[in-house]
């Protein structure tokens, strides 16, 4: 089986080891040989870190790699829309199988990539796209197809997690937190697309297709990063035995006309200590799955990284070198459902609002009234401080987000509330 290798950056450079490291053991496991026939990058004459790779491997022309007649197997671990895009429609439709890690192109335009897969009659896989090595995408393109998926959560970013979790162990504010996260490698230079949560997004819009057999893309997913969470947000949720995580949520149920729906979305949200997710800190990820007849799963482990993500990579260079060498495909991609994208105003989620009141008369009357007054139901109400200090914490049942955004919007109007110190979902509870 020849491989050929596009990007030998991060996760590249690890995959190589790995195919050296474990040659025998994939020959064995696969019944062939792996042999790497040329790596294609931007800089051939740059060190690869402390991996030995014969350098007469590299070369400039990932085209002309890709289209080499001996090649089986290509994978892509450059990332980003293009070029990549053409090149592994270009190896699909020439019915070579594609390995890739690259979420933003999936998330972005996936379907795409699955067309050229069926045109060509190749295997397209992709497990690393998604919470590194966690082997997360097979159990569900695979092993949970016999089940009806109702509900996704996940924590599937491993920088905001890192600094969530020292903002809950420290009291530190996200500023801090982020220098921290920076220092020790886990944040890049541009946080930007951790931080603010299209990372999460991507993976989010991934797991939605294939929980749901529907074609889902960034573009459908609610995004809301995590700068705007305060060391006071983790205060509060400490007081209510919750902590904070960025989470993706991917759910499918009825909309607002009892049609079959899903709603994927990505912000920050309280949820209680003992939820599974709860416990799962540094730049670790964790997914947890609910289905109709399995229940509830939870699936954790290291969701970047060089080796961990290359680990999920060379699972599906196996796989696919395995169905090369038996002439059998991959599962082909499942969209049969075409579910409908619910809006985030109707997705049901709870709130958790702060609010700096004058303490006199009336005035829990008049904010409860708002809340009535949008359909939305007071589950808790606690004050703390006295007069010109007075704090009202509400936390909401469950209401559609429209009704609770409208009911935050017209507190922020009323003269009794000096100001809206937080506003976070809640999840993950009754
Ligand atoms: P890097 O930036 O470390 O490596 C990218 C590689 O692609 C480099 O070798 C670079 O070449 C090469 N490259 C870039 N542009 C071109 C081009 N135009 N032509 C040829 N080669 C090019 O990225 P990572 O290894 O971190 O990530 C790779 C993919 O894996 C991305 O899709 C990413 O989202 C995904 N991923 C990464 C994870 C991680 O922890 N790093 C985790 C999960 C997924 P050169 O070295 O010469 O500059
Ligand atoms: N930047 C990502 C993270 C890398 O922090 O989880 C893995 O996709």
């Amino acid at each position: 089986m020849r491989l050929a290798l596009l990007g030998c950056g991060t996760v590249g450079a690890e995959v190589v080891r790995l195919l050296t490291d474990q040659a025998a053991d994939l020959t064995a496991r696969i019944g062939a040989p792996l042999e790497l026939v040329g790596i294609a990058v931007r800089r051939p004459g740059r060190r690869r870190g402390d991996v030995p790779i014969d350098p007469a491997l590299f070369t400039t022309d990932a085209l002309g790699l890709i289209k080499r007649d001996d090649v089986d197997v290509v994978i892509e671990v450059v990332g980003g829309i293009e070029p990549a895009r053409g090149w592994i429609v270009e190896a699909l439709r020439a019915g070579k199988s594609v390995v890739t890690a690259n979420k933003a192109l999936l998330a972005e335009d996936g379907g795409t990539l699955h067309d050229a897969a069926a045109e060509g009659g190749a295997d397209l896989y992709y497990e690393a796209s998604v919470a590194g090595a966690i082997p997360l995408l097979r159990p569900l393109r695979e092993s949970l197809h016999g089940d009806r998926i109702t509900r996704v959560t996940g924590i599937v970013n491993g920088t905001t997690n890192f600094i969530l979790s020292s903002m809950d162990a420290t009291g530190a504010g996200f500023t801090e937190a982020l220098e921290e996260a920076t220092e020790l490698g886990y944040a890049e230079a541009d946080p930007t697309a951790d931080v603010e949560g299209f990372d999460a997004a991507a993976k989010a819009a991934i797991l939605a297709s294939l929980a749901f057999h529907t074609r889902v893309t960034a573009a459908d997913v609610f995004r809301e990063g995590m700068t705007g969470v305060t060391a006071g947000d983790v205060a509060s949720a400490n007081a209510m035995g919750c902590t904070i995580k960025l989470l993706c949520l991917a759910e499918r149920g009825p909309d607002s006309h009892g049609t079959e729906s899903v709603s994927v979305r990505v912000h920050p949200a309280m949820i209680p200590r003992s939820h599974p997710l709860a416990s799962v800190g540094d730049a670790f990820n964790a997914v947890f799955v609910e289905a109709e007849a399995a229940g509830q799963l939870m699936f954790y482990g290291r969701g970047a990284g060089g080796t961990p993500t290359a680990s999920a990579v060379l699972g599906d260079v196996v796989a696919a070198a395995r169905n090369r060498l038996a002439g059998t495909r991959a599962p082909s991609e499942s969209v049969y459902a075409h579910l409908p994208i619910r809006p985030i105003g109707e997705a049901v989620t709870r709130y958790h609002i702060s609010l700096d009141v004058a303490d006199r008369q009336g005035v829990l009357a008049t904010v409860a009234g708002v809340f009535a007054k949008h359909e939305v139901s007071i589950a808790t109400v606690r004050q703390s401080g006295r007069e010109a200090d007075a704090t009202l914490v509400i936390v909401t049942h469950g209401a559609p987000d429209s009704h609770l955004a409208a009911t935050v919007a017209e507190l922020e109007q009323l003269d009794i509330v000096r100001s809206i110190a937080s506003v976070l979902r809640v999840e993950g509870g009754a």
